[in-house]
């Protein structure tokens, strides 16, 4: 049996851990992997390496993803389809181990929908916001990166009598600016699951001043919107049609300048958070991810999607697993609230 995998959409720490995952598991049963080139483009196109134990066993901390990622949209073009159908015939594939987010998996289930494919899903976001699955890998790296940005923020910020502002990623949902402004015990979060209340913000910042407390840190998501519209960098979209975010972080600074007159700057994290070696959190979710893909290829169960609920890892329907995006849990923020007040 011969198992391709590709990896497509924005990378994040842990990708390798599941491919080397995927490898061990296929070989050990007897079969063969190879690994597709920058996610659906390598498919349409027929552009692959061998992947064997060999070549796989050391790349566990390796940030990104060795196969190299696209956000090529089969979809967009129909002929693009047909051409990935008889790239995997051509090549010899028996099965196809899928390791994307949303818009990734979106095509792997479509593929077997429209035409049996015999396709694997794994989830992957370092945005956390998959449904069907408990935890994303990479995200785990993602606020430790950005905790260690912050605990390193704090002390300029102290000497300086500033607040700060950091722009996390997040595009729908605030997983990463809720869990890192826990984790750093910031005065404030912004996040697009919640309206922002910008009074509110201004008066802790203000107060706590007043207490004694010199600084501030303000946490802010990519995608929280302070009015209709996201801030985004470009006008651009890319082949599922999601725009280039970024720039809240300066709005958001200039603003609590304007309204407190506490000198403010900002720090936009951006691919930083998704960079470097993964957490051994990460590497081993992406491992154990991995090896149960390779499981359900191995045994031909298709259609299927991995997914962590509790500390098992399960297999869901890809139709159920796409589509639905998993934003805060309420109560988490509840949590949190507790630190929004003086
Ligand atoms: O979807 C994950 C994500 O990291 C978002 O948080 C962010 O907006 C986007 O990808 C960045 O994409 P790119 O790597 O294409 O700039």
């Amino acid at each position: 049996m011969k198992v391709g995998i590709l990896t497509g959409g924005g990378d994040c720490p842990g990708l390798n851990a599941v491919i080397r995952g995927v490898v061990r598991k296929v070989h050990n049963s007897g079969g063969q992997t190879l690994g597709l080139i920058e996610g659906w483009r390598g498919a349409i196109q027929g552009d692959f390496i061998p992947l064997h134990p060999e070549n796989t066993d050391d790349i566990i901390f390796k940030g990104g993803t060795i196969l190299g990622s696209s956000r090529t949209n089969p979809y967009k073009t129909p002929e693009d389809v047909d051409a990935l159908i008889a790239s995997f015939h051509r090549i010899g594939l028996d099965a196809l181990v899928a390791i994307g987010g949303d818009d990734t998996l979106g095509v792997a289930s479509k593929l077997y929908t429209d035409h049996h494919f015999p396709i694997i899903g794994c989830p992957k976001t370092i945005d956390n916001d998959l449904s069907s699955t408990d935890v994303t890998f990479g995200f785990d790296t993602s606020i430790n990166i950005v905790m260690d940005a912050v605990d390193r923020l704090r002390t300029t910020a102290e000497s300086h009598r500033r607040v700060m502002v950091i722009e996390t990623m997040g595009r729908h949902a605030g997983w990463i600016a809720c869990y890192s402004a826990l984790a750093t015990a910031a005065d404030y979060v912004l996040v697009p699951e919640i309206e922002p209340d910008l009074d509110k913000m201004c008066n802790l910042l203000r107060d706590r001043r007043k207490k004694g407390k010199q600084y501030g840190i303000i946490v802010v998501s990519e995608g929280a919107q302070l009015s209709e519209e996201f801030v985004t960098q470009t006008g651009e979209v890319d082949d599922f049609g999601h725009v280039r975010l970024g720039g809240i972080g300066e709005t958001v600074a200039n603003l609590i300048e304007e309204r407190t007159g506490i000198e403010t700057r900002f720090v936009t994290l951006g691919h930083l958070q998704r960079g470097g070696p993964p957490t051994a959190y990460d590497r081993i979710l992406g491992t154990r991810l991995g090896i149960h893909a390779g499981r359900l290829a191995v045994g031909k169960d298709y259609g299927k999607m991995v997914a962590l609920r509790g500390t098992e890892i399960v297999s869901v329907p890809l139709l159920e697993a796409v589509g639905t995006l998993r934003t805060l849990d309420p109560n988490i923020m509840k949590e949190m609230e507790e630190f929004f007040v003086d």
